[in-house]
């Protein structure tokens, strides 16, 4: 069985990361979503609530699982016998960061290689970052997120500002 693994922080998922979910989840037999620590980036959302908003948006989508990982990314996909990383790329901005990530990885472990598939160009402008900035200033993101989780995302978004 081939598993691959689609790793990021998803804080929040957006309609780019739905994109690169469904097509990767066409080029392998069990997708695993995992959603990890970037220790660049201050989450906004847990760990927990960004696995059940990816949860909601990938409900027909029959061989993918939702997980949560801490620690290294490439010990996660040893253990759960992954043969692939799967990434998405934006722009030749994320291609730097994307590239070390990728070579450190196969330094890491060189059975398991790191995929990329590029953005359908519709989603090429969407980040999470411009999304939370948008809906915490009372913008819309209809369209930018999947409708499942549009409304959670407004309502924790208030959560936390109240805390
Ligand atoms: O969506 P992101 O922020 O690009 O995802 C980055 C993520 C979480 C996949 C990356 O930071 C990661 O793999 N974190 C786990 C720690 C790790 O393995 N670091 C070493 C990479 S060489």
């Amino acid at each position: 069985m081939k598993i691959w693994i689609c790793p990021g922080s998803f804080d929040p998922v957006t309609m780019g990361h739905i994109d690169i979910i469904k097509r990767a989840s066409r080029m392998c037999d069990h997708l695993i979503v995992a959603v990890g620590v970037n220790d660049g980036k201050k989450a906004t959302f847990t760990l927990e609530e960004r696995r059940q908003f990816i949860l909601k948006s990938v409900k027909g989508l029959k061989n993918v699982e939702v997980d949560v990982f801490e620690g290294l990314l490439i010990n996660y996909a040893e253990n759960k016998g992954a043969t692939a990383i799967v990434k998405g790329l934006r722009a030749v901005s994320d291609f730097e960061y994307e590239l070390q990530m990728a070579l450190l990885n196969k330094r890491l472990n060189e059975k398991i290689e790191t995929v990329f598939l590029m953005t359908s160009i519709n989603y090429s402008y969407l980040s999470s970052r411009a999304i939370k900035n948008i809906a915490s200033n009372g913008g819309e993101i209809r369209g930018l997120v999947p409708d499942s989780i549009h409304d959670d995302i407004y309502e924790k978004l208030k959560e936390g500002e109240i805390k």
